[in-house]
């Protein structure tokens, strides 16, 4: 059954000949949507994080696609096709990590190359399939992971997970919300520099939803988790290999290196579009590094200027620090021993 999404923020709206798209550059301070009619606005949005979060990106993108078979098919009846895979492939180059922008173009790219009695609304279909799934998936593994950490007192997670990064309630961010309906629990939202989708993002989604929260600097965690604060980190995924191994947010792995060494347990959600099959491990995932300026301070963004920055936005966690991975097929715990492909084949 698909869920309704109605009580948490919405990053992406489809109004019918547009995409909304909540600039999530702009959060906290301020909601402003922006209506894209086309795939080059959409590309432009996806590189530029105005959109971001591995599900939400592939929704946009697919919604991307849905614009530019809509524009295409009005202005050149006879070529629409070539022009829309060409604007796949533009979509294709926004951001090169999260496995679900490609998922989803796959998928737009597969109905577009089928005959159909009309096309357009085949196309247009898809995409609002892709965003409904992800919806019913994230109130899935909701429930999955909070029967998991059902007596944990302390979670703390990273970056922003939650319906801002998805097609609505979030992934690591829907558990923690599953969770605290069950009961209180102490949430720690690390701030996840540079660009701080923790302490600008998470922070409000939670607050939005009367779930209280501590934010922490992200050099803080250790210290946290040696005080015993902390029972799980609950983050989401960009990319899982095949063998589990996972890549998320910058600090993610260091978050698990440091939960091993406190005894706290690590849980990665993820819906199975975030499942990379074709890769065997993580060493193949592309990490995306961004421009030196997003790290910088504005006083060394200058020609003879003798500081650079380096500016990896994820890494990528080895499975063997993975407790529990939580998908909408189901769950696998120590995944370094069950492997994932119980989760390959269940419908
Ligand atoms: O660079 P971002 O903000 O797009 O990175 C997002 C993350 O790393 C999230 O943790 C991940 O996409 C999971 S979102 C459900």
């Amino acid at each position: 059954m698909t869920r309704q999404n109605n009580k948490t923020v919405q990053a992406l709206q489809w109004t019918g000949n547009a995409l909304k798209v909540l600039d999530q550059r702009q959060l906290p301070e301020a909601i402003v949507y922006d209506d894209y009619t086309d795939a080059a606005g959409v590309t432009e949005a996806i590189a530029g994080m105005r959109v971001r979060g591995a599900p939400a990106i592939g929704i946009a993108a697919a919604y991307g696609v849905a614009l530019s078979a809509l524009k295409n098919y009005a202005e050149d009846p006879a070529h629409w096709q070539q022009k829309v895979a060409a604007d796949i492939e533009m979509l294709a180059t926004s951001r090169p990590t999260a496995v679900n922008l490609f998922w989803a173009l796959e998928q737009m790219n597969a109905v577009l190359n089928q005959p159909q009695a009309n096309p357009l609304a085949a196309i247009l279909a898809c995409a609002e399939k892709i965003h409904a799934d992800d919806i019913a998936a994230n109130y899935k593994m909701g429930e999955l992971g909070a029967d998991i950490v059902a007596g944990a007192n302390g979670i703390m997670t990273h970056c922003n997970t939650g319906a801002l990064a998805t097609g609505g309630y979030g992934t690591a961010l829907g558990v923690i919300r599953s969770a605290y309906q069950r009961r209180p629990i102490n949430v720690y939202a690390g701030e996840t520099r540079p660009w701080l989708q923790g302490a600008r993002l998470t922070v409000w989604e939670l607050a939005q939803d009367g779930i209280p929260v501590t934010l922490i600097a992200d050099s803080a965690a250790a210290w946290l988790m040696k005080s015993g604060a902390i029972d799980w980190v609950i983050v989401g995924a960009d990319r899982i290999a095949a063998n589990g191994d996972t890549a998320n947010k910058i600090g993610t792995y260091s978050l698990a290196v440091l939960a091993r060494q406190h005894g706290v347990k690590v849980m990665v959600v993820a819906p199975t579009t975030t499942i990379d099959w074709s890769i065997k491990n993580g060493d193949r995932i592309e990490i995306e590094q961004r421009h030196q300026n997003e790290l910088l301070p504005a006083c060394y963004i200058k020609e003879d200027s003798l500081v650079s920055a380096w500016n990896p936005v994820f890494d990528v966690t080895p499975v063997e620090l993975i407790a529990a991975l939580v998908t909408e097929r189901g769950v696998v715990l120590n995944p370094a021993e069950q492997g994932l492909r119980g989760l390959k084949n269940v419908i």
